[in-house]
């Protein structure tokens, strides 16, 4: 096969596939990522189009400051955070699965730090104090929340005036979320848009919940 017909069926079959994922998963509805499957989030594909560096970058942490994951996964995020953070500051790391959060308390433990918390709770299910939170980040889990409105208010809520929400979602995740409906969905909770990086592939949404707005 000549290299362009090559391209081309790689292409066509890439797509294919796409379309096939996404149909298994609107069909299955939301479910979170299986803890044996955490490995995939830390491919060469996904550490350069959503490496932790650069979504925390995006995020402008400074020390001191209270930094929320949800759906904090094995920790991937919640580590370097707590890094930039520093002893005054603190990461509160929130999952619905055990395992995941027990992997992420073990990595912040391995990694010496000692400003971590961890909520073992479903995102949306009132878990989260008001008016607490500098920053908050949702990396690929909006997808995998059954009560994504809901999950969205609880967090505008949970972040101090003027927080910010860091919402990432990247291709081939069978449960992508489309800029226009985190947009939507995001401004139905009272979020305004405060940066958009990346591209369609993979993108960071910065929201941030006004600082003179209704609570
Ligand atoms: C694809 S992983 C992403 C982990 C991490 N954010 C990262 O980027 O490395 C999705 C995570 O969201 C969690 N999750 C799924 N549904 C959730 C919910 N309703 N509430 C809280 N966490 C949830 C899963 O358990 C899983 O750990």
């Amino acid at each position: 096969m000549k290299r362009g017909s090559r391209l081309l069926f790689t292409g066509v079959a890439a797509i294919a596939g796409l379309v096939v994922v996404r149909r298994w998963a609107a069909r299955r509805g939301p479910m979170p990522c299986p803890a044996r499957l955490s490995w995939l989030l830390e491919n060469p594909y996904t550490k350069r189009v959503m490496g932790s560096e650069t979504l925390i970058e995006r995020l402008d942490l400074s020390p001191g400051m209270k930094v929320l994951d949800v759906g904090c996964g094995p920790g991937r995020l919640t580590v370097p955070a707590a890094r930039r953070v520093g002893r005054t500051g603190e990461v509160t790391a929130l999952d619905i699965q055990p395992t995941m959060l027990e992997r992420a308390r073990q990595r912040v433990e391995e990694a010496d730090l000692h400003n971590g918390r961890f909520i073992e709770a479903g995102a949306g299910e009132g878990a989260l104090e008001a008016n607490t939170y500098d920053r908050a980040l949702l990396v690929t889990v909006l997808g995998e929340i059954p009560k994504r409105e809901q999950a969205l208010t609880e967090i505008f809520k949970a972040l101090k005036p003027g927080g910010i929400l860091s919402v990432t979602e990247m291709l081939p995740d069978p449960d992508y979320q489309p800029r226009a409906t985190v947009e939507r969905m995001a401004h139905a909770a009272g979020f305004v848009i405060d940066g958009y990086y990346g591209s369609w592939l993979a993108y960071t949404l910065n929201l941030a919940r006004p600082a003179n707005g209704a609570n």
